[in-house]
């Protein structure tokens, strides 16, 4: 094979569990690469950047031969954005795709059979669906204003280009992005150097109540006082009157990490509020929420009706965030108990409840792992257990533990299938079935999928 600085033509074979194309060189077959980009059955062009000694990595410099699935792409910054690497693929076939690479992981890597595989359920909006964006700056000296503000190079994880429209989140969002580095540029704010820790600006985060209107601005930057704040914020509210509240994080960490250490909120009342399911929930700048407030309806809904709950039923909520899965499961059971391991989920959690005036929820702060092992006796026993964890998926005495709450079922959200598989095949050992699977689609033109999974005692 080429060295990294020729490009070589690939056939695509198959598309690999996380989402990238597996490759092999044409008339060689004793090794395969996984590529960025390529779907099954096209010829590509890829430069080699990462060899080891089972496969190789790459980059898809040019396609030679098009599969009939590839559509124009529809955002301008498509060819160098590392975000929605699957714009150029009609909608219909990154469903199929994704679907078969669960059905693959599982099948494959997990030896799961007689599972029942359902069709996705499918996006009903495709373009600005997210209610989050976090955009980076980045110190470039070659620029006009030695800055750029947006998001990362596709590859290049150092790398920033300045966004003039990204069709994530929402016209709005364009809009303030586009008045706040106007604003920098103006004030003469510096942008953060990650390599020398010098500079202030870090990150501007818009998050949008889809179904409430309500819009959050989040300013990150290093440790010191906003300049001429009072200033900042009559201009920014005065431009943009839909903005409700304004808040400004920040940390000195060196890792560039959109969270603060401090918090101080220049305008309103530092939340914002997302209805889910008829529940009000609120959404603090530092708070995980599905970032997809359309399609999370859809999935809670699949989880709460695979769950069959009964009026009776003690449920767990675990990696329950700020409560939002066991709020809406509430009016159909006895008890809710959810753990959750940041302090601030537990404070949103039990904020939220009272909200909905829900009185039957209970909210613990702690690792799942050590709070079911610690918790044993008081905890007792659990009818339906609900998991959502985060992507790198459960450690496995979790797993253990949650088991041996004799739960007549367990419903697993999972946000990747990866990790899932490897759960999956623990739950099995510790005495649950996997029998059911559907894959949600949260993140259109994205190679993410979500999935909901239902275990039953063996
Ligand atoms: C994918 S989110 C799910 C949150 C919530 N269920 C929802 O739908 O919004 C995963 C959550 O797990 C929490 N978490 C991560 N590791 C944890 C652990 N070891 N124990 C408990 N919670 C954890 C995170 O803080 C996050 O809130």
């Amino acid at each position: 094979m080429n060295t990294s600085k020729e490009a070589t033509e690939f056939e695509i074979v198959d598309i690999g569990h996380d989402g990238k194309s597996i490759a092999r060189p044409i008339g060689d077959n004793s090794k395969v690469a996984f590529l960025d980009r390529g779907l099954p059955g096209e010829v590509v062009l890829a430069k080699i950047y990462k060899r080891s000694r089972r496969y190789d990595r790459g980059r898809v410099t040019e396609i030679v031969k098009f599969s009939p699935e590839r559509v124009e792409a529809d955002c301008q910054h498509f060819s160098i954005c590392g975000g929605c690497s699957w714009r150029d693929l009609g909608y219909e076939a990154q469903v199929k795709y994704k679907r078969k690479r669960i059905i693959d992981s599982l099948e494959r890597l997990g030896g799961f059979e007689d599972v029942k595989f359902n069709e996705v359920i499918t996006a009903e909006r495709t373009l600005f669906y997210r209610n989050k964006m976090e955009f980076s700056f980045n110190v470039e000296p070659e620029k006009p204003h030695g800055f750029s503000l947006g998001l990362h190079h596709q590859g290049e994880f150092a790398k920033i280009f300045d966004v003039e429209e990204c069709l994530l989140e929402s016209e709005l969002s364009n809009q303030i992005l586009s008045w706040f580095r106007n604003y920098v540029i103006e004030n003469k704010l510096t942008a953060y150097d990650v390599t020398n820790h010098t500079g202030y600006l870090r990150f501007i985060m818009i998050r949008e109540g889809k179904h409430t209107g309500e819009i959050m601005v989040n300013i990150v930057t290093t440790t010191s006082e906003f300049p001429d704040k009072a200033k900042f914020v009559a201009e920014f509210t005065k431009k943009f009157p839909q903005i409700t509240t304004i808040t400004h994080n920040r940390n000195d960490r060196k890792s560039n990490i959109a969270y603060g250490d401090s918090e101080e909120i220049l305008f309103g009342d530092g939340f914002i509020h997302e209805k889910i399911l008829g529940r009000m929930f609120r959404i603090y700048a530092n708070s995980f929420m599905q970032t997809n407030s359309y399609q999370v309806e859809a999935l809670y809904k699949l989880a709460l009706k695979s769950a069959e709950f009964r009026k009776t039923d003690r449920v767990f909520d675990l990696y329950c965030g700020a409560g939002t899965i066991g709020i809406c499961a509430s009016e159909f059971v006895k008890e809710i108990v959810g753990i959750e391991l940041e302090e601030s989920a537990i404070i949103a959690a039990n904020e939220n409840a009272e909200l909905n005036s829900v009185t039957n929820t209970m909210f613990l702060e702690g690792g799942v792992r050590e709070t079911l092992r610690e918790k044993k006796q008081e905890l007792k026993s659990a009818d339906i257990i609900l998991i959502d964890p985060p992507r790198a998926g459960m450690h496995p005495r979790a797993v253990f533990h949650a088991a041996q709450f004799g739960a007549r079922r367990i419903v697993y959200i999972s946000c990747s299938p990866g990790s899932f598989v490897r759960d999956a095949t623990l739950f099995r050992d510790n005495g649950y079935q996997l029998k059911e699977v559907t894959p949600v689609d949260m993140f259109p033109h994205t190679t993410h999928i979500e999935l909901v999974a239902v275990f039953d005692p063996t």
